[in-house]
């Protein structure tokens, strides 16, 4: 579509492990991802969420291997050297800011890099760009937090630091893999604010990975549910939560707590087992922008 910023045709993730069978573990799936609005990534953990934001970013380590048919970004075809040479605009913030983060250097030494690679500025000009964005990402005290090494912080400003680092790479995409589940509840709060904030502002594209249906009521304006490697619905999320049209999704919706439209806790694991036999089914259209696995 016109408005889309991001379009991945059949896109897998195959893993090669030494002696064992490949196996896919994404199972060439569609991405459809709208310019300037936040989508949710959403689905049990294992389902694949992560390793398809990896391999949009060219993340994959070790014996996993992407492919797909057709990669467009803005309408561009990009092919995997264009990828791999992460030239995209595409920015990505993770659950844990401390494995990003070196423990040895400080929060002003970890700003200075990205705009170093980023931005071309005089050292002096770079600090100011580093304060300005501290401020923005609501970090009180800038010039001091500058020479703070990352243990000195609490967790959540360490995810606005991330965040900071993030929006300093000029981003059009900013990938999101969960970054408050290591959060307590009024941190995560804030930060999901922060990043809506920061997402207005800069007409920013987000993608949202979660397991938490709260986040994406609250948060995102399209839904992507995944299930085994696989999409099994897609929508506004209006639709996903109004009219979920594939039965794990209506599965999923119930097992929210609190949730009053049905109280059975169903077993996923039953689900997954049906679900899986079903090895080749096709997107189908239920309504206008909003599409399900076929059952
Ligand atoms: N390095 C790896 N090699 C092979 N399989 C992996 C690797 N990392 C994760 N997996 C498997 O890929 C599947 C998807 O994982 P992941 O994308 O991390 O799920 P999610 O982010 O939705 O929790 C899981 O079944 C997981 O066990
Ligand atoms: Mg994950």
């Amino acid at each position: 579509m016109m408005s889309d910023i991001l379009e991945v045709e059949n896109l897998s993730v195959v893993s090669h492990k030494k002696g064992t069978r490949s196996q896919r573990i994404i199972q060439g799936i569609n991405l459809n991802i709208e310019k300037g609005k936040i989508t949710g990534i959403v689905g049990e953990s294992g389902s694949g969420k992560s390793m398809t934001m990896k391999a949009i970013m060219n993340l994959l380590e070790g014996k996993l291997e992407s492919r797909f048919d057709r990669f467009t970004f803005e309408g561009q075809i990009i092919n995997k050297r264009e990828i791999i040479k992460r030239r995209l605009p595409i920015a990505m913030i993770f659950q844990d800011p401390m494995t990003s983060l070196n423990p040895l250097r400080t929060i002003g030494y970890h700003l200075m890099e990205v705009i170093r690679r980023y931005h071309k500025v005089s050292n002096m000009e770079a600090k100011k760009l580093a304060i300005e964005e501290l401020n923005k990402v609501g970090i009180d005290q800038a010039q001091n937090r500058m020479g703070q090494y990352p243990h000195e912080l609490s967790g959540g400003m360490r995810q606005r630091i991330m965040v900071a680092m993030a929006m300093l790479c000029k981003p059009k995409i900013l990938i999101a893999d969960e970054p408050t589940t290591a959060l307590d509840v009024t941190i995560q709060a804030q930060i999901l604010s922060l990043i809506r904030k920061r997402q207005r502002e800069e007409g920013l594209t987000v993608l949202l990975v979660t397991h938490d249906f709260g986040v994406v009521a609250q948060m995102c304006d399209n839904v992507i549910v995944m299930l085994d490697g696989k999409i099994v619905e897609q929508g506004t999320s209006e639709a996903i939560f109004y009219q979920p049209a594939h039965t794990y999704t209506q599965e999923l919706l119930k097992a929210i707590p609190g949730n009053r439209v049905g109280n059975r806790l169903y077993s996923m694991q039953e689900f997954r087992l049906n679900e899986r036999q079903k090895a080749e089914g096709k997107m189908i259209l239920v309504a206008e922008n909003h599409w399900k696995l076929e059952e």
